[in-house]
């Protein structure tokens, strides 16, 4: 599916792309597969589509394979200079944007718009233009145009004013931030942010809620006008329909790859570390601020104090994999993790338990392991846009899983029926949901987890994928 310039008639653009480049010791290169939604969504329309995936370049070994013109066939990896994409990409879109969608500011001390600030906005806007560029060169006449994210909030409007053939659809991962959060963002910032998405012909959600804080931001801070059914906005004269798709689980893939050997010997490892017997909760995440593992850590140290039966009996089995680690305040949320599951397990621990089994090295197989055994899943994010791992576990589960989920995670709109839910905040509510969990009878943890599994099938990523894509029209 090789694509040339002007051929493309289906595009998506991320950040983040199918195929990341590592330089070897001596000057090659080695690359790596990701997986993810976006992957097994574009893999549904087939190799004859004429399809691109346009993304950034993202290390040395990214820039590396750009000048070396190497690539994976339907993919256009653009490399912007490694200071303008650090700028945009630690400082506006993991530090500001993010933030500000997750709630995650601590705002007595933060954020403060300065000069930095404005030297880094400048990189996000010449990194969207680089991909409204590249997005330009690339498509067809009348081609479909499917931005991804937060990174790119300015792309469809410049895509637009580049390219006014074009169908363009924005599609945002993550929370929308209410409208009186969202305004800590200077004037012209918030409305750049906000113009930019409307630039598409749909801006699309995970949830109804996500999508209804955007079009409050755009009420407010704009004064655009929102159709009275809420499923578009109107500025300036143009009109942006909004939708909502929300991202399942894939469940073949996942069902087949859950059941390869060296998930087996996972298990089998899995189990030798956590003694015959004892029940399992696990979480797996991204070590990131909004996934609340801190708290997490602290409402399962309440479990072992409040319900001291639960002691020897359990094992947190806490995989938390490196994020953003550029950025010094995950560092020290790292740092935290490790040293409050080392504090519990010195509070707690015996010859023969550990109660934390915190593994901080990325290994997927070891992950889907735990998946398969846990008789409870912990997701308690602050906010998230959807959260697959809630999804996952119920999937591939065993013997049944109990799953504690924070009612500000996207997941929640589909799985609360047959979840327990919990106010991520409060930790002994937490530690009670662990409680509860742990003690739910057989029976109906079995029939939750089938019926959490159906919810968390329901909408595939192929499904998730060409919906957008026929939404679009054309
Ligand atoms: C979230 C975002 C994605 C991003 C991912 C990993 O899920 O919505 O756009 O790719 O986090 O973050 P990273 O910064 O490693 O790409």
């Amino acid at each position: 599916m090789e694509a040339s310039q002007r051929a493309a008639r289906i595009l998506v653009a991320s950040n983040r792309g199918p195929v990341s480049y590592t330089k070897t010791a001596d000057g090659g290169l080695t690359s790596r597969r990701g997986g993810g939604g976006l992957v097994s969504g574009l893999s549904a329309i087939g190799p004859d589509a004429d399809a691109l995936w346009v993304c950034a370049a993202l290390s040395e070994g990214d820039r590396e394979a750009v000048r070396q013109g190497v690539g994976e066939p339907g993919s256009h990896m653009i490399a912007v200079p490694p200071e303008v994409f650090a700028a945009a990409y630690n400082g506006i879109a993991n530090s500001t944007l993010w933030f500000v969608h997750h709630m995650l500011y601590q705002t007595p001390l933060e954020p403060v718009f300065d000069e930095s600030f404005e030297s880094e906005w400048a990189a996000y806007e010449e990194y969207n233009a680089a991909f409204a560029q590249a997005l330009a060169d690339d498509a067809a006449e009348g081609a479909a145009v499917l931005v991804q994210d937060y990174h790119l909030t300015l792309v469809p409007a410049l895509l637009r004013e580049l390219r006014p053939d074009l169908r363009i659809g924005h599609f945002s991962h993550t929370p929308w931030a209410p409208p009186d959060y969202f305004r800590l963002l200077p004037d012209d910032v918030a409305r750049r942010v906000l113009t930019g998405v409307l630039g598409a012909d749909r801006a699309a959600f995970l949830t109804r809620r996500w999508a209804d804080a955007f079009a409050a931001c755009c009420v407010d801070v704009l004064g655009a006008t929102l159709s009275e059914d809420g499923q578009a906005v109107t500025y300036q004269g143009r009109t942006t329909r909004l939708g909502v798709h929300g991202l399942g689980a894939d469940a073949d893939f996942l069902r087949e790859r859950a059941h390869r050997d060296d998930v087996a010997e996972r298990i089998t490892a899995l189990r030798a570390e956590t003694g015959p017997g004892r029940r399992l909760i696990v979480r797996v995440d991204r070590t990131e601020l909004s996934k609340n593992i801190v708290r997490g850590l602290h409402a399962y140290r309440r479990l072992l104090r409040v319900h001291p039966g639960w002691r020897e009996r359990v094992v947190h089995v806490a995989f938390a994999y490196p994020s953003r680690q550029d950025l010094a305040l995950y560092r020290d949320y790292t740092a935290e993790v490790a040293r409050l599951a080392e504090e519990i397990n010195d509070e707690f621990g015996t010859a023969d338990w550990q109660p934390v089994l915190l593994r901080m090295d990325d290994d997927f197989a070891r992950s889907l392991a735990a998946y398969r055994l846990a008789d409870v899943a912990l997701v308690n994010p602050i906010r998230d846009g959807m959260n697959l791992v809630a999804k996952e576990v119920p999937v591939v589960s065993d013997n049944g899983v109990a799953l504690v989920l924070s009612r500000e995670a996207g997941a929640y709109e589909e799985m609360a029926a047959d979840a327990l839910t919990v106010n991520p905040y409060d930790i002994r509510a937490t530690a009670e949901a662990l409680n509860a969990a742990l003690t739910m009878p057989e029976a109906e943890r079995a029939d939750r987890t089938k019926r959490l599994a159906d919810a968390a099938t329901a909408l595939p990523p192929s499904k998730w994928f060409l919906d957008q894509l026929d939404a679009l029209g054309g």
